[in-house]
């Protein structure tokens, strides 16, 4: 309880979208905003352009620089605000569903002329699945788009959201005004200068008076009107509390390029956006405010210096204070590590510090002892769940191409894949391993690593997979299961954590397992 007060003032979210919307641009103003950064520009950097899809050597110069931009604190009116960092690549997705389980709340940006777009389709899915409050940000209000009402009902149609505006945009593209911002009853008029950063709102708060019409002319004014009107009549009024239960999304307009209506994001967002959260354990459910530390890696960094192979381990902390220098439980390894620099993240520096708080994310240096879900604590034994493995997309064998450096390429391997780069899988029958990818670009990236890194050279060789399925028996010994190891033997492999994982050729050959095997569970996900 001692700590109660740093725990109320944290707020931990991530942004996602689908790439190009305007994240990247959105997560700038609103650092300017906090004063984290002077200028505008900071953040690009760490963006993997389009472009370079195909160049993984210009991922590889990213990733140095993307340590710095990986979580962003700053201050806003005296709260202490984390923005974790979530890659928009596609091949990265993977990446952004384990950032995605140390947020607290998010952010999602949607481009108002392309609406609800595939990538956002999926993360907002997980986030539905997970109770995450979201608060949605309409962007490039500047640029033609689809009409406000359009848009919402494709959110909630395509998202399966139930939203509610707390702003409402005054024209749009060419002839757009400005907004109204519902939750502060005043308006917002657009100017299209980006480099203005206190935005003058102007208080109206009864909007049947011809104030308005002075401000915005009486056709919009009278526009404005009706259409709040009709947003009144459709949309459920804001509620805090169904907005914490992730029952309920308020909806914003801006143009995050032109700095607008991100002030007004902003300051909802400090209003509402609820502090760090409980989370469950196999155990039990850890509470923030409990007196002893608890937290668990979400993400693995490895360094950029392939002498050193020194890996940043991001923490987020759960439950108590986190100090420097005292010895935590590695819960998986049954070891007492201490800890003499940890790192805390500002927007683009890293400091050491000597305590932090739940909600925070600690920096710890690694030299391979972690992987991605591992817990820390101060002795109790309870492991976090929720950083589940999906089934990849992609399956390749790696062979090693130079003989002489099997080791090499083993623990080059065996790290690669405890950042979480992508999974492997050994085959149960001859030892054979397969790397399975979300995105065909890992690939590249596992090579060029695993040679410059741990000095080995791999090679790949197709495989015909369509699916992982982690398998269950409901009883080990059963006849059936027996018969079902013979039987598909030659699909058979082990992950990681040394679970029994099905590869399936084709859709058609798991739907006939799933039907001869009933009494065998075949999960799609590597924690149920
Ligand atoms: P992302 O991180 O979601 O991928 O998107 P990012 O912020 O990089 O924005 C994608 C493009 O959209 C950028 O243009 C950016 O300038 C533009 N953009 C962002 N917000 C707005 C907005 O409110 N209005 C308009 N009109 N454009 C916006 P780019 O040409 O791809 O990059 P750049 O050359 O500007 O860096």
């Amino acid at each position: 309880m001692k700590f109660n007060k740093e725990i109320n003032r944290r707020r931990t979210f991530g942004i996602v979208s689908h790439p190009d919307a305007g994240k990247t641009t959105l997560t700038e103003k609103l650092l300017l905003f906090g004063g984290a950064i002077q200028e505008a520009g900071a953040v690009k950097s760490n963006k993997i352009k389009k472009t370079a899809t195909s160049d993984f050597m210009e991922i590889e110069r990213q990733r140095g620089i993307s340590v710095a931009t990986s979580v962003l604190g700053f201050e806003y009116k005296n709260l202490k605000i984390n923005i974790l960092d979530t890659p928009g690549h596609k091949d990265f997705a993977e990446d952004t569903f384990r950032t995605l389980t140390a947020v607290d709340s998010v952010i999602v940006v949607i481009d108002v002329a392309k609406g609800v777009e595939e990538q956002t389709e999926k993360l907002v899915e997980v986030c539905r699945m997970r109770n995450i409050p979201m608060i949605v940000f309409i962007n490039k209000m500047d640029r033609e788009g689809k009409d406000a009402f359009e848009l919402l009902d494709e959110i909630e149609q395509k998202l399966n959201l139930q939203v509610t505006p707390l702003s409402f945009p005054i024209g749009m593209g060419y002839d757009f005004k400005g907004i109204y911002n519902i939750w502060e009853q005043n308006v917002n008029l657009f100017t299209g200068d980006p480099k203005k950063d206190i935005e003058d709102t102007i208080e109206v708060s009864d909007l049947s008076t011809s104030e308005i019409d002075d401000l915005i002319g009486e056709t919009s004014a009278n526009t404005l009107r009706e259409e709040l009107e009709l947003a009144q009549g459709v949309y459920p009024e804001f509620d805090k509390e169904l907005y914490k239960k992730g029952q309920l999304q308020p909806v914003f307009f801006g143009s995050a390029l032109n700095n607008f209506g991100v002030r007004e994001l902003l300051d909802c967002f400090i209003d509402i956006a609820p502090p760090p959260r409980p989370k469950d354990s196999d155990i039990r459910e850890i509470k923030p405010e409990e007196d002893k530390f608890t937290g668990f890696v979400f993400k693995i960094h490895a360094n950029m210096d392939p002498r050193h192979r020194d890996r940043l381990a991001f923490v987020k902390i759960v439950s108590g204070k986190f100090e420097r220098n005292k010895p935590y439980l590695h819960v998986r390894q049954n070891k007492k590590l201490k800890f003499s620099s940890p790192n805390a993240f500002f927007a683009e520096r890293k400091e050491i510090v000597d305590e932090m708080f739940p909600g925070d994310i600690v920096g710890l240096h690694d030299t391979g002892n972690f992987k991605i879900g591992d817990t820390l604590t101060e002795g109790e034994v309870l492991n976090y769940r929720g950083i589940p493995n999906f089934s990849p997309e992609h399956f390749r064998y790696i062979n090693n191409a130079d003989p002489m450096k099997s080791k090499q390429i083993n623990k080059g391997i065996e790290q690669l894949m405890d950042e979480g780069v992508a999974q492997l899988f050994t085959l149960e029958m001859n030892n054979r391993k397969i790397i399975g990818t979300v995105g065909a670009l890992q690939y590249e990236v596992i090579q060029y690593r695993l040679e410059h890194e741990y000095g080995a050279k791999c090679s790949y060789e197709n495989i015909n997979v369509h699916k992982a399925c982690w398998v269950q028996p409901e009883n080990e010994k059963s006849e059936e299961f027996q018969e079902f190891k013979r039987v598909k033997s030659k699909y058979l492999a082990k992950d990681k954590q040394n679970q029994l994982v099905f590869l399936a050729d084709s859709a058609f050959s798991l739907q006939m397992t799933q039907q001869k095997y009933k009494n065998i569970k075949f999960h799609f996900t590597s924690e149920f």
